[in-house]
């Protein structure tokens, strides 16, 4: 294994026999960005590691990025195998495959679309109505006893925590006002040992996969995580269709848009026109609804939590950026508003503001991976099949050619809609792109723009310490990389 990329012409570092270039990528003191932009220097765009004993070729050449995502997205279009089978990642949306994954992603993104997120804010609105709260508590009691910092990072948790359980799970945990709430504390725990010891094991050792795969369902953190999603959701979905029969009503949130593509099936009534042939093959099974919600929680909590807390830092420490978008703000609705669907929509700076934090500190690092079960041919290079490919998008998003100064938080790089260029040339993409790109993003980006416009409508936030720049720390337990220590800033209260 160790010749692979040697005999196909590809460089890349040297790896271990056994753990590949584990000792590298996971050893103390380098963040998973820094080493491959070490690699980045050294082999070029085009390059090959391994993860244990698996081959992984990292693409980093903008033509050979959309030739991968876009345009022969049909033959890369899973991701690869998974190390370890353990339920119910299998039978999500992340872990599906073929087929399959595609008849479940047509069922699901309707669930996403525009109209349906728009019915969901209230949702949204109700658990940011907290988070203003607690931040007006604590301005009173730091006036009172001189208490300084919120950490943002916890508080954004909470919110993510609360508004992906109402809205996915049926869930109301209020993760924001009881840090040791049990499902926040497991959903916590399991994140930041997703890449834990049985895993790594099992990278190094594929013959012990088998064994870990035990282990992992036995003790591993995700035990009680998953345990509680699968009770509370069977518990919610039989509750809704006892009233639904009765009642009638019908909430509106990603829980019920799942269960109404199940209706079919349920149903008493012989299978009409509708639900024969491909119809019938998009309905999704109830462990595939509660595997779904699982991951709707997997892939939205630490993403947004960790990009509100990176946005609000960066305002921090950019004063005039964060009162440009103050005045865009108070232009567009009055303190004691809630901002509309359309209101967010037309907010010029903010777009800009979110889409620039995005670009600097891209939450998801490392999960642009396809996998192909056949030979392929990406641009001169032949890539054996079971060969899996990365797109190192921190890479991308720090790229000197395409960002002048690439460290500098300057939202006017995304002035006059400049997003939809610089994704269109594989420039900006923290959501991946093309056909299995992030089905959440339209629902993350509102959850973000709501937070963001409601909490500094209201607030002004400065660095709690009095260091002008303060500098984060980072870490990258899974493949998304978040603040390692927190970060302590100050909400004040705006006085009009
Ligand atoms: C700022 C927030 C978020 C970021 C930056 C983000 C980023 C990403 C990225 C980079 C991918 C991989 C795309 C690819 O392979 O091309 C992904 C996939 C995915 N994300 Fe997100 N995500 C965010 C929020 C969310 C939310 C809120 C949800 C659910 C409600 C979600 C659910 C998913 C799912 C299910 C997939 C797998 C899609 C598939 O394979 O069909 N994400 N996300």
């Amino acid at each position: 294994m160790v010749e692979l990329f040697t005999k196909l012409g590809i460089p890349g570092p040297c790896p271990n026999f056994f753990v590949g270039n584990m000792m590298e990528l996971m050893g103390k003191g380098k963040l998973v960005t820094e080493v491959m932009a070490e690699w980045e220097n050294q082999f070029g765009l085009v390059y090959g590691y391994f993860r244990g004993t698996r081959a992984t070729l990292v693409v980093r050449d903008a033509e050979l990025i959309k030739d991968i995502l876009v345009r022969n997205s049909s033959e890369f279009i899973n991701r690869p195998h998974m190390i370890m089978n353990v339920p119910p990642l299998p039978y999500t949306l992340v872990g599906l495959r073929s087929q399959r994954w595609k008849e479940v992603r047509n069922t699901l993104s309707p669930t996403f679309s525009s109209a349906k997120i728009k019915q969901m804010l209230p949702i949204m609105s109700n658990c940011v109505q907290t988070t203003l709260e607690i931040l007006k508590e604590k301005s009173k009691s730091e006036v009172r006893s001189g208490e300084q910092a919120v950490d943002a990072h916890k508080l954004f948790q909470g919110l993510a925590c609360d508004v992906i359980s109402a809205c996915a799970l049926a869930m109301k945990v209020n993760a924001q006002r009881d840090e040791n709430d049990r499902f926040f504390r497991a959903v916590r725990g399991f994140l930041e040992n997703a890449m834990g010891p049985f895993v790594k094991i099992a990278l190094c050792f594929p013959l012990l996969a088998t064994v870990m795969e035990w282990a992992l369902k036995t003790f591993g953190y995700s035990h009680e995580m998953t345990k509680m999603i699968m009770e509370n959701v069977q518990t919610a979905m039989k509750i809704r269709r006892d009233n639904h029969s009765t009642s009638g009503s019908v909430p509106v949130d990603a829980l019920q848009l799942m269960m109404d593509a199940t209706v079919q099936e349920h149903s008493t009534s012989p299978p009409s026109e509708s639900t024969t042939g491909s119809a019938r093959s998009l309905a999704l099974s109830d462990d595939e609804i509660v595997a779904n919600a699982w991951v709707f929680i997997l892939g939205g909590f630490e993403t947004t939590s960790a990009s509100l807390s990176f946005t609000c830092y960066l305002l921090s420490i950019h004063q005039d950026i964060q009162e440009r978008l103050f005045t865009e703000l108070k232009a567009s609705f009055a303190a004691d508003e809630s901002p509309s669907y359309d209101q967010i929509s037309e907010l010029a700076f903010l777009d800009q503001v979110v889409c620039e934090s995005l670009r600097l500190y891209p939450p998801v690092v490392s999960f642009v991976v396809r996998g192909m079960d056949k030979d392929c041919q990406i641009g001169p290079y032949h890539v054996p099949k079971n060969v899996g490919i990365q797109i190192p998008i921190w890479q991308v998003h720090h790229d000197p050619e395409i960002w002048s100064e690439p460290y500098r938080f300057d939202p006017d790089r995304f002035e006059d809609n400049a997003k939809k260029s610089y994704g269109n040339n594989m420039q900006w993409i923290p959501f991946g792109t093309g056909p299995r790109n992030c089905i959440g993003a339209r629902f993350a980006l509102l959850n973000l723009k709501f937070t963001l416009c409601s909490v500094l409508r209201k607030f002004k936030v400065v660095p709690a310490s009095n260091h002008h720049s303060f500098k984060l720390k980072l870490k990258v337990p899974s493949v998304t990389i978040v603040p390692e220590e927190g970060i302590p800033l100050r909400f004040l209260p705006r006085i009009e």
